[in-house]
């Protein structure tokens, strides 16, 4: 069965609290947190104080996706503040087995994020050694984004991949997910699914959510 993910990037920050109640209620399984640097991205996010207020109101995981440059020196305070899994992006360090190894020894689970242009060959050395890879299905920096159509073939290949060196390996899928392709991107092989505005904006979140179980079940 697959994990759904929603974004709080989408929610109303002014309620944070409310939305993240309302997603647990409605059977999501992580929270997804997007933390943005204004460097790795365009865009400016939130940081550790959110992800400990978030880890004080739900036990959902906590998904923290960490679009920032030098991303070891922030690591720690994320895993301090209640992440569960920490993904950090393939572009953003020189010394990504390092980092990797970094996140496992703090006790979290270690993911790996690929901008939609970046090979899966470049996690070929460190795919066993990894919880999940993210498949950026739009370039990283806001949400509300059109789903890139090269990245169905992406997944696949990195499933195929997975098959031989990691079997247990998650594939999340992060980027202008909709109820009109999240069929498309599981078949091809991701079972944790990021939806923002699909969810968050739509007019019964949880009815989104259950539509989105009952189209991939
Ligand atoms: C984009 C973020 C995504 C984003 C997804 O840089 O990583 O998680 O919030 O939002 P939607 O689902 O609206 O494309
Ligand atoms: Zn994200």
């Amino acid at each position: 069965m697959i994990k759904i993910a929603p974004s709080i990037l989408a929610s109303d920050f002014s309620r944070l609290g409310e939305e993240v109640r309302m997603i647990e209620e409605a059977g999501a399984d992580y929270v997804h947190i997007d933390v943005m640097d204004g460097r790795f991205v365009p865009n400016i996010t939130v940081g550790p104080p959110v992800v400990l207020a978030v880890r004080k109101i739900t036990n959902m995981v906590l998904d923290v996706h960490l679009m920032i440059v030098e991303p070891d020196k922030h690591i720690k305070s994320f895993i301090d503040a209640g992440a569960d899994i920490v993904c950090i992006h393939q572009e953003a360090t020189v010394h990504l087995e390092r980092n990797i190894q970094y996140i496992k020894s703090l006790g979290a689970k270690a993911a790996v994020s690929l901008n939609p242009a970046t090979d899966i060959d470049t996690l070929k050395y460190v795919l066993p050694d990894l919880d999940m890879v993210l498949i950026m299905s739009v370039n990283p920096g806001f949400g509300g984004q059109k789903y890139i159509k090269f990245c169905t073939e992406k997944i696949r290949s990195l499933r195929k991949m997975a098959d031989a060196m990691n079997p247990g390996l998650d594939i999340e899928v992060d980027g202008g997910i909709t109820l009109d392709n999240i069929s498309e991107v599981v078949a091809a092989g991701a079972n944790v699914i990021v939806a923002g505005s699909s969810i968050y904006k739509s007019k019964n979140p949880a009815k989104t959510i259950k539509k989105m179980r009952e189209m991939t079940d």
